[in-house]
This record gives C-alpha cells, structure tokens and sequence, in this order.
C-alpha cells in the first residue's frame, strides 16, 4: 500500500494507471476509519475487481465545517487508518495536507468553489448552510487528484451522496457514483467517526435514532401517514430519550429530496439528534 501526500504525486499515478486502462475506485472519507468505511473499501474492491486500485482519500476538511462546529476536534488517527487500510488491502491512501488543498500562496490562492443549489438546500443543508459547498468542492478537487471510473458513498449521509451524485451529473465529471448500505452496531447505532465523542448514557441513548425510524417505518406500513403528525409522534418518541435534543425529523422524496406532506411507502425520513455538543444524523426509507 502506498501513501501520496502530494497532489502532483496523485495525478501522476491516476494518469500512469488510466494510461495503462486500470479502472480505479475511490472512496472519500474524513479517516478515524470505521467498519462503515470498510464497507465503502469493499463495495469498492468489487467494482474494480483485484486487476482495479482502490484508493482511499483521508482528509478532514476544513471548508465543509461552520464556524462553530468540531474541526479543530474532528478525530484523527492515522496510524490506526494505515493499519486498517492495510488489511483491507487498500492500494493506496491519498492524504494531502491543508496547504497541498487550499494552497495560501498568492499565485493559486484559493477562491474557487462548486455549489450544487438545489438538492443542498433542506435537511443538513438548511442546519448547516456552508456545509454541501465544502463538500462539493473538496470532493470535485479529489476527483481531479485520483481520477476515479467509481467512487462510493455511505447511505448514511443521504443528502450528500444525492448532491455529490447531482454534481458529477451536472458537471460531467466521467465517473459513477455508488451508494453502499448503512453499517450499524447490532444495537442499531449507525456507524460514525462523531460515535465516539458520546459518553455510555449518551451511547445507550443513541439507538433512539434508529429505533424512531423503525417507528416510522412500521406505521407507514400500517397506512400512509400525515407528515406532520407523524413528526409530531417522532418528536414525542424521541423524548423518551433524556438526553437526546431533536434537531430534525423530516420526510421527503429519496430522489429529489423534496419535503412529503403525506408520508408513503418508499419516501424517506431524515433525523439529526444532538446528544451534548455531539450531533447524529440518520435516515431510511419508510
Ligand atoms: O463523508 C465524508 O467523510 C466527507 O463529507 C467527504 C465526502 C469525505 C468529503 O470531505
């Protein structure tokens, strides 16, 4: 497995392989690697087969974190990413580091960004306004570095895989987008680099996100559903959880991300929780 710190390094070894017909697939993450990521890893390897490279990128990036938000505490094991990376038999990590993104230097100070303006707006976009265009912008720039024919997504963040898919779509970028599965612990925590700020109470408590989807779930099965009295039993729900402060619980259309006022089987709800400081997000298809 190689690591590649630098930009020119990656694109060197995209254009050597691309020139050489290796389909490669890529798989962003913001490392403190999990067995969430490692399905992405999976999910990955089969797309390019053993004759394929699959490159995993780490790199936290500043630009899709508010002002207030846990950049400078975003957790970050690198050694721990290598091991895992390793086993999974990853060919190579790209990590570059903030100067090598967001160069400072007045010959290519950074003033460009792409912003998706549709699919970006609601659910984690209106809670985090500055959030999609860090996104869209980092995952465009590592698309350009490792020159991937797939690259994968968790389904646990619904919202940025619908506007990174939008983004290559409208921006012609020659490559497919995969959406993998949620991992979850046997609980039904989803799986998550923030899982690990949260303290025992807060863990044990944490299942509240899934367990409210599954209510969702099985009362649309039942009939379909007044969005609104719906959110309103949700909202009850998940104060059965004391340490839980609802941010969101939304429905809407898996593809266009449009809010439902009538919940159906097949739409989709989205839930965001803060337990402290620490914010969870969740989602499935009703
Ligand atoms: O999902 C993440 O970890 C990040 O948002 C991503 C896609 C790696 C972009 O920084």
């Amino acid at each position: 497995m190689r690591i590649v710190t630098s930009v020119s390094g990656m694109q060197r070894l995209a254009k050597q392989w691309r020139g050489h017909g290796v389909g490669v697939a890529c798989v962003p993450t913001m490392g403190y690697l999990h067995g969430g990521h490692l399905s992405l890893v999976r999910e990955a390897r089969r797309r390019v087969g053993r004759a394929g490279k699959v490159v995993v990128t780490i790199y936290v990036n500043p630009t899709q974190f508010g002002p207030q938000e846990d950049l400078s505490h975003y957790p970050r094991d690198f050694t721990s990413d290598c091991r895992l990376c390793r086993a999974a038999e990853v060919d190579v990590i790209f990590a570059p580091s903030d100067q090598e993104m967001y160069p400072g230097n007045a010959e290519s100070r950074f003033s460009t960004y792409v912003v998706e303006e549709q699919l970006s707006q609601g659910l984690e976009g209106a809670a985090r306004p500055t959030h999609f265009r860090g996104v869209t912008t980092v995952v465009a720039k590592l698309f350009n570095c490792v020159l991937p024919e797939v690259a994968v997504f968790g389904a646990k963040d619904w919202q940025q895989a619908a506007v990174v898919k939008r983004m290559v779509a409208n921006l012609n970028f020659p490559l497919k987008i995969v959406v993998a599965p949620t991992v979850r612990e046997r609980a039904g925590l989803a799986l998550s680099s923030r899982n690990r700020y949260l303290d025992a109470a807060q863990r044990a408590q944490a299942t509240i996100l899934h367990h409210a989807i599954q209510r969702a779930q099985a009362a649309v099965k039942r009939q379909a559903q007044s969005a609104a009295q719906l959110k309103a039993d949700l909202k009850k729900f998940i104060t059965t959880a004391p340490l839980a402060r609802l941010d969101y619980v939304e429905f809407f259309d898996p593809e266009t991300l449009a809010p439902v006022t009538k919940v159906f089987c097949g739409a989709h709800i989205a839930i965001a929780v803060f337990f402290g400081k620490t914010r969870l997000i969740d989602n499935g298809r009703l």
